[in-house]
């Protein structure tokens, strides 16, 4: 079997209109994590894409821990969690943040990472880049080097992977 192609990837994500509210084209990526051929080949892009050693991979809530696990296997990173707030046992930093459709706050553990540590972050989706950009300032706060991030899927239209660029960000994604 052959490693599906661009356009083959693509077609596994469907887009479901008017989710969660009216107007908001849902990007669904359930269909791509059915699918095993298209799930490894996303992992083997996103970790070919990495550029640089990583101590750990950040991953927002909820579907970038998925992504953010996948891709700490072969790069020999740890796994920080980044939750919506209260879900976290220990004592937490946190961040607000205005969302495409609505308003929250992020937050990880204090002592989860070592200040100068390298941590890749990692989420299915950018859109307004409110949530990136919340988390790159929480890692920032804890002492953490972001230089990178990787998403499965950019709205380039929201302008969020250009905002994280101008916070001193390398923002890629697979599909725009
Ligand atoms: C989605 C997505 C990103 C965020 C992107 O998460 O997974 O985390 O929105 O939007 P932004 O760039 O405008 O901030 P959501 O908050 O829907 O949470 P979930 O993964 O738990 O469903
Ligand atoms: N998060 C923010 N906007 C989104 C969208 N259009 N599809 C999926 N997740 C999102």
């Amino acid at each position: 079997t052959h490693a599906p192609m661009n356009d083959d990837l693509k077609a596994l994500i469907r887009t479901i209109p008017d989710f969660p509210k009216p107007g908001i084209q849902f990007r669904d990526i359930t269909t791509l994590l059915l699918d095993p051929a298209g799930l490894a080949a996303t992992i083997d892009r996103m970790v070919a894409a990495t550029t640089g050693p990583v101590d750990l991979i950040a991953g927002i809530e909820a579907r970038g821990f998925l992504f953010a696990a996948a891709l700490a296997v072969p790069l020999k990173a740890g796994v920080l969690l980044i939750r919506k707030d209260g879900k976290l046992p220990g004592a937490t930093i946190a961040e607000d943040y205005a969302l495409e459709y609505g308003q929250d706050r992020i937050a990880m553990h204090e002592d989860a990472l070592v200040p100068g540590q390298r941590v890749l972050l990692v989420d299915d989706l950018i859109a307004t880049g409110g949530t990136a950009r919340a988390a790159v300032r929480l890692l920032r706060k804890a002492g953490a080097i972001v230089e990178q991030a990787q998403f499965v899927i950019d709205l380039p239209d929201l302008g969020g992977a250009d905002a994280l660029r101008a916070d001193g960000v390398q923002a890629d994604a697979l599909f725009a």
